[in-house]
């Protein structure tokens, strides 16, 4: 079982380093993410036909997509060197002067290749639903669905801090620091330059992109407004998999060394790193973990105990289940035995010691279910419906304006897997 591990991380590692950059969109969940798209996708379909304000209309809420218009010139390229793009919609009443950002990793497109929407604006859907946290109605979305709103396109590989000085020889544009600069330019000139309240999201790779860009983000806006960042499903666990190798930890690394990824990795935290200076350890400021320990912006998490994305992933990828014990159980948390649960109890325990000492903070919230589900801001099932997976009694919308408008300290953790009935766990077999 060892050897045949230790086999697949070696053939894993001699990767060339294309296949890295190609891995590294992997990363942006585009292969695992497409079973669970597809099926919230018809989910999204259904709840954002719902009439909008009680008519009879039905309000799909589509918006286009806008290619950077100086992407050219600021080298703002997606992977395949296609410009980088974004959606955006505007507010209005209230929330004109408000702006929310959601870097969201989305595809329905499933590809191993950059010639995906995770890599590439030609593939690109022209026009997405804006639901759940981007929607504009009331009903689903009771505290922001005045703000302007964009949906920032995911398609660098890395979290929005890659840099070009490592491009050479792979033919793949790393660019995604440049793509955040020459959005957040493109962003002040809509009016972002004047808000008054913004929140940066994201999801996934997205989330942790909100966390690596949070301390940066209100540099760019007006000194009085309230800046702050919101993480769904970015909660990375640099732990170890079933059989006790660092998968995600080489992973990783991978990804920092072929993109060049340290240079946009906050700054206190690798100056605090920098004593051990081993070769790894500048990677730890890739983890929220210790990214979390610097960020000065308050800064709230949305994150499942039971994050299928690092089940599947981290705690038991394909090439360490070599016997397919873990086959049912990685699909559909109801089919685990008994030791797999301890498993996955234990990675809880993880995730919860991992936010010990944000927990104690004034200026942050969580929202930590226990349910084995992704990213939970953007589909209205799960970000605020009747049926939404709920904390003593609140969604994940009603807790995030708590924490965002000062209504209340939000702290919310979850007991273990089964006891909530509220969540809706997916179900992959
Ligand atoms: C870039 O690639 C060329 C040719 O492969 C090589 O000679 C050069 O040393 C490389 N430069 C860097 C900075 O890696
Ligand atoms: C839960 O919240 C809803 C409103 O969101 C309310 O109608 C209901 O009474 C609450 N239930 C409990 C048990 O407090």
């Amino acid at each position: 079982m060892a050897n045949q591990s230790l086999g697949a991380l070696t053939w894993w590692r001699k990767w060339a380093k294309k296949n890295w950059a190609i891995a590294a969109v992997g990363f942006s969940v585009a292969v695992f993410l497409f079973p669970f798209i597809s099926n919230s996708w018809r989910g999204v379909d259904s709840n954002v036909n719902q009439p909008f304000d009680g008519s009879h209309s039905i309000d799909a809420n589509l918006v286009d997509l806008t290619l950077l218009h100086n992407a050219k010139d600021r080298g703002a390229l997606c992977l395949d060197g296609s410009p980088a793009g974004y959606h955006f919609q505007k507010g209005f009443g209230s929330g004109s002067n408000n702006w929310l950002l959601h870097i969201e990793v989305f595809t329905s497109f499933p590809s191993k290749s950059i010639l995906n929407p995770l890599g590439s604006s030609k593939y690109m859907e022209r026009q997405v639903p804006f639901s759940g946290i981007l929607s504009r109605d009331p009903a689903q979305n009771p505290d922001f669905f005045t703000w302007n709103k964009v949906k920032i396109r995911y398609c660098d590989g890395a979290s929005f801090a890659g840099h070009p000085e490592s491009e050479n020889g792979t033919g793949l544009f790393f660019r995604g620091q440049l793509i955040w600069e020459a959005l957040m330019d493109e962003l002040l000139s809509l009016g972002l330059s004047s808000a008054k309240q913004a929140l940066l999201s994201g999801c996934s790779a997205g989330g942790l992109a909100s966390l690596i860009h949070c301390d940066d983000f209100p540099k760019f806006l007006p000194k009085d407004a309230t800046v702050k960042c919101l993480s769904d499903a970015g909660f990375f666990l640099d732990e170890k998999d079933v059989l006790g190798n660092q998968v995600i930890g080489s992973f990783y690394h991978d990804v920092v060394q072929l993109q060049g990824v340290a240079k946009s990795l906050h700054k206190d935290c690798i100056a605090r790193m920098e004593p051990h200076k081993a070769g790894f350890i500048l990677l730890l400021c890739l983890f929220p973990r210790e990214i979390i320990k610097n960020i000065k912006t308050p800064v709230f998490l949305v994150n499942p105990a039971y994050d299928f994305w690092q089940i599947q992933n981290i705690l038991v990828p394909e090439a360490s289940d070599p016997h397919h014990s873990w086959q049912n159980c990685r699909l559909n948390i109801d089919k685990c035995n008994p030791s797999q649960i301890a498993t996955l109890q234990g990675f809880r325990s993880s995730l919860l010691e991992a936010l010990g000492e944000f927990q104690k903070s004034k200026e942050g919230g969580m929202f930590i279910n226990s349910c084995f589900v992704h990213c939970q801001a953007w589909m209205p099932s799960t970000w605020h419906s009747p049926k939404s997976p709920r904390i003593n009694n609140k969604t994940i919308a009603e807790s995030v304006g708590d924490w965002f408008f000062n209504r209340n300290i939000v702290k919310q953790i979850d007991c273990p897997y089964p006891c909530n009935p509220t969540c809706h766990n997916l179900d992959f077999t």
